[in-house]
């Protein structure tokens, strides 16, 4: 394709043309500098229909096309091939209806997370979905990887809340079912095929979103717990003690909690709010509406846990600025890990019950390996999915495949799998069968074949070439 073709000024004007230098660091490189990609032209359409003329256009050209979104997917799935097309889809961010009495959202897939739930807030309903990467993930993105994050163990994930969706199909036919409905059964359900498929069957153009109630109280607070075993009976005790109303349990191992607020403090000056030295530390927080009960409720809860002694230690949120500082330890752990980089960071999925297990193994596996190597591991352990970054101390990269082996080895005889909720990209698709049958991996084959034959819409990622 002739990227400066008069064609393409013609769907999106000169003005949305990228090329050349005029590509920035935001179009090609990611959040962690990890992946580096290097598209022949990135393009800023502005409505479903022009995504739709793009896409007939790279159809009968073969031109690959990558939808780049805010950057923060963290395995390569935004890359644009190189020479390709880039699609942003920034200027397609407006939300489009906010509709409390159906209590929806619809909203076009450049809008930036954050953004959503604001206006949601706005108007007095809730968007549950929450992650670190909320001020850059754009809801084509969210939407595309599937994404979990902070309140998975309440509200579930992105794909739980996707009502409506408009896609733009590899040939450039627009699929648009828009509907407010929560129960669907007509025929298949393609939504959920081309929700997490990560910009390989479609290009997310629009979608409807199922909002909540909004929550008027919030509670929030670290706790620490010896071991890991107590961690997940305070979980189960406080899913019973809170009513129902817990929304996160996000945990962090005692050395990984260390050497974040270590650096946390060092670089944002941002104080440590509990001491060093326990076994775990778990971020906890909790959402309500009723003003007199709820956070006696909460505060009643944790002092159960405190006198019985299965929590150790805890700090309080007393205020929203006390909660920013609880939550910016869990939301900011990157800070730790930066003079760790390149690291192999990993996402992966497990009954609770192995994750203990999880983590010994994968370090016994290392240390025979790799004696210098160090590991730590965190997540959102009240849905089942840990994060795990490893490299020698400072920096020194590790064979990333052999750590992957390691990883994912572990993962796959514990049952689990490697991708828990930011998805295959490039990263993790030499192994998608070590956690997916060769039936299952044939059934997104044929999926992929039959809605992108000419193989246009993100190439290389999900499966190898
Ligand atoms: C997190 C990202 C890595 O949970 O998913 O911090
Ligand atoms: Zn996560």
């Amino acid at each position: 394709m002739d990227i400066a073709s008069s064609a393409l000024a013609d769907i999106v004007g000169e003005a949305n043309i990228l090329t050349g230098d005029d590509i920035g660091d935001r179009y090609r490189i990611d959040f962690l500098r990890k992946h580096e990609a290097a598209p022949g032209v990135v393009l800023r359409p502005a409505s479903t229909e022009e995504v739709s003329a793009i896409l007939r256009l790279a159809h009968s050209e073969g031109t690959p096309v990558t939808v780049i979104g805010g950057q923060t997917g963290m395995c390569g799935a935004a890359m644009a091939s190189p020479g390709g097309i880039g699609l942003s889809l920034e200027r397609m961010n407006r939300i489009e209806e906010i509709d409390p009495a159906s209590m929806t959202m619809t909203v076009q897939a450049g809008c930036v997370l954050q953004v959503a739930h604001e206006a949601a807030e706005e108007q007095g309903v809730f968007l549950p979905l929450d992650l670190g990467a909320r001020g850059s993930a754009m809801i084509g993105g969210v939407i595309g990887t599937n994404a979990g994050g902070n309140r998975v163990l309440r509200w579930g994930m992105m794909r739980d809340m996707v009502l409506g969706l408009e896609v733009v199909l590899a040939d450039g036919r627009i699929v648009s079912s828009l509907g407010k409905v929560i129960k669907d059964n007509a025929g298949y359900n393609w939504k959920h095929l081309l929700i997490g498929s990560e910009g390989t069957l479609g290009v997310v153009t629009r979608a409807v979103l199922r909002l909540r109630p909004l929550p008027t109280t919030q509670q929030t607070a670290i706790v620490a717990t010896g071991s890991f075993e107590d961690a997940i009976r305070l979980l189960r005790n406080l899913e019973a003690s809170l009513s129902g109303r817990l929304s996160s349990f996000e945990l962090l191992w005692g050395d990984c909690y260390g050497r974040v607020v270590d650096a946390q403090l060092k670089q944002l000056k941002r104080p440590c709010p509990l001491p060093k030295g326990y076994g775990f530390y778990i971020v906890v927080e909790a959402m309500g509406s009723d003003r007199e009960g709820d956070d006696a409720q909460f505060e009643r809860a944790l002092a159960a846990e405190l006198d019985s002694g299965l929590v150790v230690d805890a700090v309080l949120a007393n205020s929203d600025t006390q909660r920013a500082t609880l939550w910016g330890v869990r939301d900011e752990m990157h800070v730790g890990f930066m003079n760790l980089m390149p690291f192999c960071n990993y996402d992966v999925s497990m009954a609770q019950s192995v994750m203990p297990t999880f983590v010994s193994r994968v370090r016994e596996d290392l240390a025979k390996r790799y004696p210098e190597a160090v590991s730590y591991f965190y997540g959102h352990a009240g849905d089942g999915n840990l994060h795990a970054i490893v490299n020698q101390d400072p920096g020194k990269p590790l064979e990333s495949l052999a750590v992957d082996e390691i990883v994912f080895g572990v993962i796959r005889e514990l049952g689990g799998s490697i991708a828990a909720e930011h998805g295959i990209g490039t990263l993790r698709r030499q192994f998608l069968d070590w956690t997916r049958s060769d039936d299952e991996v044939w059934m997104m084959r044929a999926i992929k074949q039959a809605l992108d034959p000419k193989g246009i819409l993100n190439p290389g990622k999900v499966f190898e070439l």
